[in-house]
């Protein structure tokens, strides 16, 4: 990886991936784009306005930096793509074939996130296995095998260097996420700074897997630059490092805020789609073929996202 474009960089990930990528590669060789114009992440280094859409736009980008690396991180989530499905796979189906197309015809590396998404009702539900039944319920996941499919055909039938892992439900403190189910595990962080009160909309008992942002960043990079020939997989690997329920995440909160309280109010679409996805992962293969170790648990995690929110809001 040495000139990078990151597309859809607005977003949750892309957000604290292109300044935690422009630290390592160097501001100058990772350009940032978005559908909108993002002021802190254009004042850093090079942004432009790009539809990803836009098969054309994006091969003139590719060209005018010269980049060899990118990272399509472009997509509707799970429940917003619930509300309108046709959107979503349109948006998220076509950021990936135009930054697909794009890489085998400038022979660049791809980066597209899976999800645990990619999971559903039939896959077994604990320690699910790197490679088992994949038949999810959503059109989120629907496009997240789609892709992880379309991105082993680009490698095996164009030899295309397209890399990826099934990231759980992304907690941070930069960017809040959108639209998705894991979203209440960032809400409830806000919440508890802000109102010491949090109303959950997902179920109190149901398990899904978790990560802290840090670990996430470094997981992108650590299999972008891991050796090749040690790659048995590609699309997409198991990462795991907590999971947790609502009532779990309450309950250590409430370790360093003693007043908290969170009550329910369920949101079916959510409660169907949480309650379709697995419990936990197992991520034996990333750590095998490429040395994934997580660094984060969710006691860490709660002291860091309770001392950044409350910082940042202290600010606002
Ligand atoms: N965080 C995503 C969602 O909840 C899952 O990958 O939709």
């Amino acid at each position: 990886m040495k000139r990078i474009l990151i597309v859809g960089a607005g977003g949750q990930i892309g957000s604290e991936l292109t300044t935690y990528l422009r630290k390592i590669y160097g501001d100058a060789n990772v350009v940032a784009t978005d559908v909108r114009e993002c002021k802190a992440l254009a004042e850093q280094g090079p942004f432009e306005v790009l539809d990803a859409l836009d098969a054309n736009a994006m091969a003139s980008v590719v060209s005018r930096y010269g980049i060899d690396t990118i990272f399509n991180l472009v997509a509707l989530l799970s429940a917003v793509g619930e509300k309108n499905p046709q959107l979503a796979w349109k948006v998220n189906i076509g950021a990936l074939t135009n930054s697909l197309e794009v890489a085998r015809e400038r022979k660049c590396a791809v980066f597209t996130p899976s999800s645990i998404g990619a999971f559903g009702p039939s896959s077994p539900k604990d320690k699910t296995p790197q490679d088992t039944v994949m038949r999810p319920t959503t059109m989120y996941g629907v496009c997240k095998v789609t892709g992880e499919l379309m991105s082993d055909y680009y490698h095996s039938r164009f030899g295309v260097d397209t890399r990826s892992v099934r990231f759980p439900g992304l907690i941070s403190n930069v960017t809040l996420p959108g639209g998705g189910t894991t979203d209440y595990a960032v809400e409830i962080y806000y919440e508890a700074i802000r109102s010491g009160r949090f109303t959950c909309p997902v179920p109190s008992d149901v398990y899904m897997d978790m990560m802290y942002m840090p670990d996430a960043l470094r997981a992108c990079v650590e299999l972008m630059e891991a050796d090749p020939a040690k790659l048995v997989h590609r699309n997409s690997f198991n990462i795991a490092s907590m999971s947790f329920t609502p009532e779990v995440i309450c309950a250590e909160i409430r370790k360093r805020l003693p007043d908290f309280t969170m009550d329910y109010d369920v949101d079916p679409v959510k409660k169907a789609i949480a309650e379709s996805w697995p419990n936990s992962l197992d991520d034996t293969c990333a750590r095998e073929e490429w040395g994934w170790k997580p660094e984060w648990d969710l006691s860490r995690m709660t002291d860091d996202m309770l001392e950044h929110i409350r910082q940042k809001l202290a600010l606002a």
